[in-house]
């Protein structure tokens, strides 16, 4: 059976660091009042003119270093991201371009925070399929530049960022023993749309929007979804979550992760949190939590790791992978 392995990672982050005290001196709000909320104390921002590709690309080439093969192999770039340079074309063909890579596919996938593990099923299915053999899946996005920096409930849970991932094929013998994907499960209820979405967009108001958000029930519909996803990617693979190594959830909220875990009865030890160093960064978030995680040499080659996420839609879903 054909796998989709991770044979490399990398991240990258604008140099402005904006901490809780930088905001609190915009709007009316304090240090304590997001750490204690959310776990956040700084997010990144980007600098003007700085690009939801250049930080893209940043992570790219990180990644591609680090899996130790150029553009040249490539056969496909997916990027995930709701913050797009342009409404067209997708960010994927600009990073393709600044790679020097004529060939192969790029495309963009949209599912808000959850477009990492929504990409990154795409990427294990054309792997698994034979469509394609190497793919770079990149996170990416600027945040920023969507938030109504008025809105204290909003504006001080993001940040901007990008990780990304290459994956390749390999030979698996189809169980649980192989290193690569193991499985993806997605899921989405357009009827939530309201609970957190822009308002506006190119066919509505010819304008991007602001972010707007119901944060009390985007809370409740975290915790309840993220674990369905994390128990519906267990129960394919007749795993419990005493099984997983490492969990790597979408960084939104300290006490989202914290709900989590305890819902499940996960070991808060063995969950990847960055969110009090990047805040959210939406599509970024996971491969950006992964990366360090992989940095930090806490993943190691072997262990078993749970991605997951949920985002605007609602779209949530998870990943189950051996590293
Ligand atoms: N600073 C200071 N006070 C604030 C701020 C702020 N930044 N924001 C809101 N407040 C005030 C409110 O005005 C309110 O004041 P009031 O009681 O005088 O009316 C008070 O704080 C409490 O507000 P709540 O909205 O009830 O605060 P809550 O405890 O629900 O926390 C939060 C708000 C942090 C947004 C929480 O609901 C949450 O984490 N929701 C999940 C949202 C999320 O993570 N979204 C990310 C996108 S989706 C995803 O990625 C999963």
């Amino acid at each position: 059976m054909i796998r989709a392995r991770i044979i490399g990672c990398g991240a990258f982050l604008p140099d402005n660091v904006v901490t809780n005290d930088d905001l609190a001196a915009k709007v009316d709000t304090s240090d304590e009042w997001i750490r204690e909320r959310t776990g956040i104390r700084q997010r990144y921002i980007a600098l003007p003119g700085e690009k939801t590709s250049d930080l893209a690309l940043g992570a790219a080439r990180a990644a591609l270093t680090d899996a130790g093969i150029d553009a040249g192999e490539l056969d496909m770039i997916i990027c995930a991201t709701t913050t797009p340079d342009e409404s067209f074309p997708a960010t994927a063909t600009i990073v393709q371009s600044r790679l020097g890579m004529g060939h192969g596919a790029a495309f963009d996938v949209q599912a808000v925070c959850s477009g990492f593990i929504y990409g990154l099923a795409v990427a294990d299915s054309m792997i698994r399929t034979g469509a394609a053999r190497t793919i770079l899946l990149i996170g990416a996005e600027t945040m920023s530049r969507l938030l109504d920096w008025n809105d204290r409930t909003t504006c001080v849970l993001f940040g901007d960022g990008a990780g990304a991932v290459v994956l390749q094929a390999h030979d698996g013998l189809g169980d649980n023993s192989d290193q690569g994907v193991l499985n993806t499960r997605l899921f989405s209820d357009g009827r939530l749309h309201d609970m957190l979405y822009t308002d506006g967009g190119v066919s509505s108001t010819q304008t991007v929007g602001k972010l707007r958000m119901h944060g009390k029930e985007v809370f409740k519909h975290a915790v309840t979804n993220i674990a369905a996803a994390i128990q519906a990617s267990l129960d394919a693979a007749g795993l419990t979550v005493e099984d997983i190594d490492w969990f790597v959830p979408h960084q939104a909220n300290q006490r989202i992760l914290d709900g989590t875990a305890r819902k499940l009865g996960i070991d808060p030890g063995r969950v990847i949190s960055t969110v009090a160093q990047h805040g959210n960064t939406s599509a970024a978030s996971v491969p950006l939590a992964l990366c360090t995680a992989v940095r930090e040499g806490r993943i190691k080659r072997g262990d078993l790791v749970l991605l997951e996420a949920m985002g605007g839609g609602f779209t949530w879903g998870a990943a189950l992978l051996r590293w």
